[in-house]
């Protein structure tokens, strides 16, 4: 084995090292000339069968080319573990700087909100929130409310009836039934406000749907009087509509009051002027309202010469129509996105 020879191996060597660009072929090249099978080992083993006086030269030749391939492979297998690496974090970065998605959270349901909006008025003028039934007894959606069976006035309330062999039930078409089940339980002083979903048996179109939601108030106690409902309704009224806002009572008729009223308000879009939303007369009916009838206090055994009260009933989706400019009540049930999403003052 000539110097020329072991000259040639270490260039071929250190050329093929050059060119593996992977652990694995690092890992082979190892292989083929310094492992227990590679050229270099095995000449190393031959060197007993050369001539003595070759031995020494030779030998220290293999040697200095072994020493010399083992750390120039060790030089070359750090840089391709570093280059390895670096192609890796170049590859898995997160760009942080990326503005993020946000994720679509959805907001409350502009019926919810109206609600939450009149009750907590309410509530700050010490009136107790509370919900009852939605399938309610005939007496009290209507006999208990003053409106006997045969009554024409109970036409008024286009009722949708469940089948019932022994009492008469009925979808609530109203939320005034609350009126009586709390008179029920509880003794004056009575101030509660009752949010709730209504039914009735309506051809639905613009200012229709055969449901929807009410609020209820109901105040009773000694010396109650209808300029308590008046001053009540109308800090109400320009709370949720508007401080300027003006307010008008008018003679209605409900079985269960008596007067009975209509509250408006002055058209907020019009200032009273007339236009479209107020249908040209400037003023805009939000609720019914009258002091409670005597009979409906005697028929859940309130002594009507100690006790008065009033109450009052309002649509939800009407207010927001009103407050929002809404068109048609039937977009509050279509589920459509682009509608509801525009009602997101208030997150989830
Ligand atoms: N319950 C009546 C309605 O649905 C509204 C109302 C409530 C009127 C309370 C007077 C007093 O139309």
């Amino acid at each position: 084995m000539s110097t020329q020879e072991i000259e040639q191996l270490r260039e071929r060597a250190l050329r093929e090292l050059a060119e593996a660009t992977s652990q694995e072929a690092l890992a082979d090249w190892h292989a083929r000339y310094l492992g227990r099978r590679g050229e270099v080992t095995q000449r190393l083993r031959q060197l007993g069968s050369l001539a003595p006086e070759e031995r020494p030269a030779v030998g220290r030749a293999l040697n200095e080319l072994k020493q010399r391939l083992e750390s120039a492979y060790e030089d070359r297998e750090r840089q391709v573990r570093e280059s390895e690496l670096a192609e890796r974090i170049a590859a898995e970065t997160v760009d942080v700087t990326l503005p993020g998605r946000r994720p679509a959270i959805g907001t409350l349901h502009p019926v919810t909100q109206m609600i939450r909006e009149v009750t907590d008025i309410f509530a700050h003028l010490g009136f107790q929130v509370v919900e009852g039934p939605e399938v309610e007894y005939g007496y009290y959606a209507f006999d208990a409310l003053n409106i006997p069976p045969e009554h024409p006035a109970r036409d008024v309330w286009d009722t949708i009836f469940i089948e019932s062999e022994h009492k008469e039930i009925v979808l609530r078409p109203h939320t005034s039934p609350m009126q009586i089940r709390v008179m029920e339980r509880r003794q004056p002083p009575v101030r509660v406000v009752v949010p709730g979903r209504c039914y009735r048996y309506e051809a639905v179109d613009a200012t229709h749907e055969w449901h929807f939601h009410q609020i209820e108030g109901l105040a009773v106690d000694e010396r109650i009087t209808m300029a308590d409902l008046k001053g009540t309704l109308a800090e109400f009224a320009r709370q949720l509509f508007g401080r300027e806002r003006r307010v008008r009572f008018r003679c209605d008729f409900f079985p269960f009051v008596e007067p009975g009223v209509d509250f408006a308000i002055d058209c907020m879009f019009c200032r009273g002027e007339g236009c479209r939303v107020c249908g040209g007369s400037g003023w805009i009916e939000i609720l019914g309202a009258g002091m409670v009838h005597p009979q409906v206090l005697r028929n859940v055994g309130y002594d009507p010469e100690r006790y008065t009260g009033w109450a009052f009933g309002m649509g939800v989706e009407r207010l927001v129509m009103l407050k929002y400019g809404v068109p048609d009540i039937r977009y509050f049930y279509q589920g459509d996105l682009r509608f509801l999403a525009q009602f997101d003052r208030i997150p989830l």
